[in-house]
């Protein structure tokens, strides 16, 4: 298999997080970065590869390649599939899925050319043992990727299992949350180090805040996972594995009282936004309150970052003016603060009538939403 000869991955990303991602992939130990669209190619010795799946809060996945070929038909997609032996990867008895993604090829449809793969991999079963194991999209024990773009195809194995967003401490949701993955690259961006408090006005279901938490006190993105791919790979060195955890949970601190806080207007953001935080011990020490932000006395000498309503999803036809007034409140009552407000376009940064330091793409799913870096003086 491909990752087997050259000990090289794939990181897919959020659009416009491949920089951050590339950054955070440096730090923990990854090697030949090259950056492409939404994604990131790096080599890594198995240690580093164990960190940085365990690790990684801003990679959507981490993909182990394991066969790549110039594609033009279905039929050699498939033909090319039956030369893995999926049974190295699978058992009968577990289940499998496929993600796939195909673009400016001969092979045009995504659903279809993940129809036909899925097609081999039964094939080769039933080859070997007259029977096959059961696709489920949902509830998949080992998922595989296909990626085909410009009639080049890469079948790879997903190591995390799970999209690596999916933290485990999501309880309760409210209606426009952030994704995990993109208020960790925005807390990585405020630069904030707990010098400061750090406080969300419109908190919603609390995902800047416990990103924050996370973040401060070095908890592995990974850490309330259990299911890992990579467990389930020829070869997977569980020692090695219960050894980077234990170093990496070994790190984990105390969160100071005063240093996270936040506030919604709506009571039931409030109440998420609480259960959410409080699935880390530490989140007993964010205080979280229902408020309007227009309520709040001061905001003075801190970190702000913040989500407030796009106006697409939430508060449709409202978000200008809110941005509006959002300005006067930041200019008249946060003096000393720095503020990180995500707006859902262009036209919405104008909308607070502040001049900004930063003013950086940041997309959210289909939104071209920009972060905002705004000094008060
Ligand atoms: C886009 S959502 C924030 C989502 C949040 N970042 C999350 O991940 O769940 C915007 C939030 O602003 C809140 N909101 C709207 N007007 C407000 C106001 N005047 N004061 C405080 N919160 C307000 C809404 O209740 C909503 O939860």
């Amino acid at each position: 298999m491909e990752y087997q000869k050259n000990s090289k991955y794939f990181a897919q990303v959020a659009g416009s997080l491949e920089p951050i991602a590339a950054l955070e992939l440096q730090e923990l130990g990854a090697a030949d970065i090259q950056t492409t669209y939404r994604g990131i190619s790096f080599s890594a010795d198995e240690a580093t590869l164990y960190r940085i799946l365990y690790q990684t809060r801003i990679c959507s996945r981490i993909l182990a390649p394991l066969i790549s070929f110039q594609c033009h038909s279905e039929k050699y997609l498939h033909k090319s599939a039956m030369q893995i032996d999926w049974t190295q990867f699978l058992d009968l008895k577990e289940k499998f899925a496929i993600n796939s993604n195909v673009s400016n090829s001969k092979i045009s449809n995504s659903m279809y050319a993940g129809q036909v793969l899925k097609d081999a991999i039964c094939d080769v079963f039933r080859e070997k043992f007259d029977a096959r194991p059961d696709f489920d999209a949902k509830e998949a024990d080992v998922r595989f990727n296909l990626h085909i773009s410009e009639n080049w195809a890469n079948i790879s194995i997903d190591l995390g299992g799970e999209p690596l967003h999916k933290r485990g401490y999501r309880k309760e949701t409210v209606k426009a949350p952030l994704q995990e993955t993109l208020a960790a690259a925005i807390i990585r961006l405020t630069l904030w180090n707990g010098e400061q408090m750090l406080y969300d006005p419109f908190c919603g279901s609390g995902t800047i805040l416990t990103e924050a938490i996370m973040h401060y006190c070095r908890i592995p993105a990974g850490f309330l996972r259990k299911e890992w791919g990579i467990f389930r790979m020829p070869g997977f060195n569980k020692e090695l594995w219960d050894k980077l955890k234990a170093a990496a949970d070994n790190n984990i601190r105390d969160l100071p009282e005063g240093l996270l806080a936040g506030s919604d207007i709506a009571g039931v953001c409030v109440h998420a936004s609480i259960g959410n935080c409080n699935t880390f011990s530490q989140g007993r020490n964010v205080v979280i309150k229902r408020l309007d932000y227009r309520e709040i006395d001061e905001l003075e000498n801190m970190v702000i970052a913040t989500n407030p309503p796009f106006g697409k999803r939430l508060y449709e036809g409202e978000a200008e003016k809110i941005l509006k007034e959002l300005g006067d409140f930041l200019k008249q009552k946060c003096q000393g603060s720095r503020a990180y407000v995500l707006v859902g376009s262009k036209e919405l940064a104008f909308a607070l009538r502040l001049r900004y330091k930063m003013n950086k793409l940041l997309k959210n799913g289909d939104i071209e939403s920009r972060l905002l870096r705004i000094d008060l003086y």
